[in-house]
């Protein structure tokens, strides 16, 4: 535990973005970007828009299930290789997280590290946010815990001040990159790469798989995973003032083999008319909003992207039925630093 850096209190820090995330943007964010979706021929949406508080709770929830191998598997990989992965990280070293959620897989690298220097948890959903690390603070009364409320998917702008005499390792597990669009991904890891420069990224991925065990996790027997996607439409409803009549759609989840992908869908039971804002959205019985994608990959796909990003791939740690993996990205310094 770090006695050097005293605990500054876990204020929220507002993001230091190209846009700002206030409550205000991040709701006519929402409002454009579902009109935007529910007009394409093929309707879809942001994922990013699951998490809410209700839809944070949720997927909290999708992660104890027992369908859900991911995150227990990601965790049993990081209690296995955690000295191993302190190790590289160094004494004094800052982790910055994005799409810190619970804050509960890194508990497990901070109890491994020697004296970590800062814990900076990034994430979109600030009350969330707030309660996890303000917790974090109670159970590491040495560490520095600066929340930062931010869409982490844009260019963020990080505190300016380094640790002096360690690394900054940004920490990004649960196969979240999955969830992102291929030039998204791209892009959010060129701009990690920059941030990161001289330290290096943990990523978490999702490996391929046989469809079934697929199929399982992401429709679970206790319906869940169909809550977390129906909260989308009662978010809007909620926040929009939309009409979505939530027993008029139903969860639909299927693993894409060519793309290699779980997508989420709901899926209108009927013909019907959804009215948001002013504009008027029709769906013919079958049709679908798509929800999410989710990515499953190699080591050596996921590698080729890092290298593209400017990262040097490191070590992969995997569990016995290589489910899943965490690799070690190098992030070597540029040139010229901007
Ligand atoms: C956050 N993300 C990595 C989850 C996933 O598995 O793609 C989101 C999720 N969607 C349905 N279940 C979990």
């Amino acid at each position: 535990m770090n006695d050097n850096f005293g605990y500054t209190g876990a204020s929220i820090r507002p993001g230091t973005m190209r846009d700002t995330n206030s409550a205000d943007t991040s709701h006519s964010d929402f409002m454009r970007d579902l009109q935007h979706g529910l007009a394409l021929q093929r309707k879809s949406i942001s994922p990013k828009y699951f998490y809410d508080e209700a839809g944070s709770q949720l997927f909290d929830q999708i992660c104890e299930l027992p369908e859900y191998y991911p995150t227990r598997t990601e965790v049993s990989i990081l209690h296995k290789h955690a000295d191993e992965i302190a190790l590289k990280m160094g004494a004094h070293a800052e982790i910055l997280e994005f799409g810190a959620g619970s804050m509960q897989k890194v508990r497990v690298l901070l109890d491994a590290m020697d004296k970590p220097a800062r814990y900076i948890p990034i994430d979109i959903s600030a009350e969330h946010l707030l309660g996890a690390a303000k917790q974090m603070a109670k159970d590491y009364p040495n560490l520095e815990v600066e929340p930062l409320e931010a869409d982490y998917t844009q260019d963020l702008v990080l505190p300016p001040d380094m640790p002096p005499d360690g690394q900054r390792i940004g920490f990004f597990p649960g196969s979240t990159l999955g969830n992102f669009e291929p030039s998204d991904a791209l892009h959010f890891m060129r701009m990690c790469a920059k941030t990161l420069q001289g330290g290096a990224l943990i990523l978490g991925a999702d490996l391929v798989k046989n469809p079934e065990v697929l199929h399982a996790a992401y429709s679970d027997k206790q319906g869940i995973t169909a809550q977390f996607n129906l909260n989308l439409m009662v978010r809007a409803n909620r926040e929009l003032g939309a009409n979505f009549q939530i027993d008029q759609f139903a969860h639909s989840a299927f693993y894409n083999a060519p793309y290699q992908r779980i997508e989420m869908h709901l899926m209108s039971t009927c013909q019907q008319t959804v009215r948001i804002g002013d504009a008027s959205f029709a769906f013919v019985q079958g049709e679908t909003l798509h929800t999410e994608n989710s990515d499953k990959c190699t080591i050596d796909g996921l590698s080729q992207l890092a290298l593209r990003a400017g990262f040097t791939p490191g070590k992969a740690w995997t569990d016995p039925e290589n489910k899943f993996c965490l690799l070690w990205l190098d992030a070597p310094k540029t040139r010229n630093p901007t």
